[in-house]
């Protein structure tokens, strides 16, 4: 595919990088979206009924077993060609960092080595009452659902990711801003913008004078102000970028 020369010409004089990627991100390696997911048994249940603290204190053996069947999914899937795209561009900067609002930790399997997780890692667990790092190897298999906490006398194991109404990491989220706001590119790619704090990331980038480019099929509000915007998917788009982008 044919980039904006633009675009090539903003990344081979930048120095530092910043990718912030959403769902869109792991569509092509099959990882489904909260909604996609919803089928058979858990169809009539919206994920804001289920990935809610709210929901987890009133049937927590329900919100565990539905994360349980995410993450066995999740965890048969692979990173794709963007994935890989991204880690080996990073080679070619002296900063190049992804900000991520996925919980699939795919960019770190396909080598990505600077990667910020805003919304947790569906693959850990945490204590329900200390938010401590439950070791998976203290709760596999556990015949519990969900497995008590070796934290707490009351905690039970929760997924360490972000539900609605919780706020994000504090240290991840202020190391993402001071990112956005100090970078000289910035990709956003795969994410609707819409939801909040993450969505005001690209356009904190933007404001600080990096030149940015959106990757997405469907246009989001920041593609209206992005000095890029390519109508394609990651894998597209991301092999194209790493193809065209010339060393030295
Ligand atoms: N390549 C690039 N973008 C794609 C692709 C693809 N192959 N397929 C879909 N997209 C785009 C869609 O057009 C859409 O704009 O990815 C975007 C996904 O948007 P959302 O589903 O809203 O995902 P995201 O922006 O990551 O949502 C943020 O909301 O559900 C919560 O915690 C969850 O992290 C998630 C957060």
């Amino acid at each position: 595919m044919e980039l904006p020369a633009g675009l090539l010409i903003a990344l081979q004089s930048a120095n530092k990088v910043l990718v912030l990627t959403g769902a869109g991100m792991s569509a092509e390696s099959g990882v489904p979206t909260f909604r996609d997911a919803q089928q058979g048994l858990w169809s009539k249940y919206k994920p804001e009924d289920l990935a809610t603290p709210e929901a987890f204190r009133k049937n927590p053996q329900f919100v565990w077993d539905w994360y349980e069947q995410r993450r066995s999914m999740i965890s048969k899937v692979l990173p794709h060609a963007g994935h890989t795209a991204l880690a080996e561009l990073a080679r070619h900067f002296k900063a190049f960092s992804v900000v991520t609002q996925n919980v699939d930790g795919l960019h770190q399997l396909a080598g990505s080595m600077d990667v910020t997780e805003l919304h947790g890692n569906i693959m850990r667990s945490v204590c329900s009452r200390t938010g401590k790092w439950i070791d998976n190897e203290l709760i596999i298999g556990s015949t519990v659902r969900p497995p008590v906490s070796p934290h707490h006398p009351q905690g039970l194991a929760r997924p360490d990711v972000v539900w609605f109404g919780e706020a994000l990491p504090e240290q991840n989220f202020n190391h993402a801003t001071g990112l956005a706001g100090d970078c000289d590119v910035c990709l956003s790619i795969g994410t609707s913008n819409l939801v909040q704090p993450a969505a005001s990331l690209p356009f904190l980038a933007l404001n600080s004078g990096a030149v940015v480019a959106e990757i997405n099929p469907i246009p989001t509000r920041l593609g209206q102000l992005a000095h890029f915007s390519i109508r394609s998917t990651a894998v597209d788009a991301l092999t194209a970028i790493v193809g065209q982008f010339r060393v030295g």
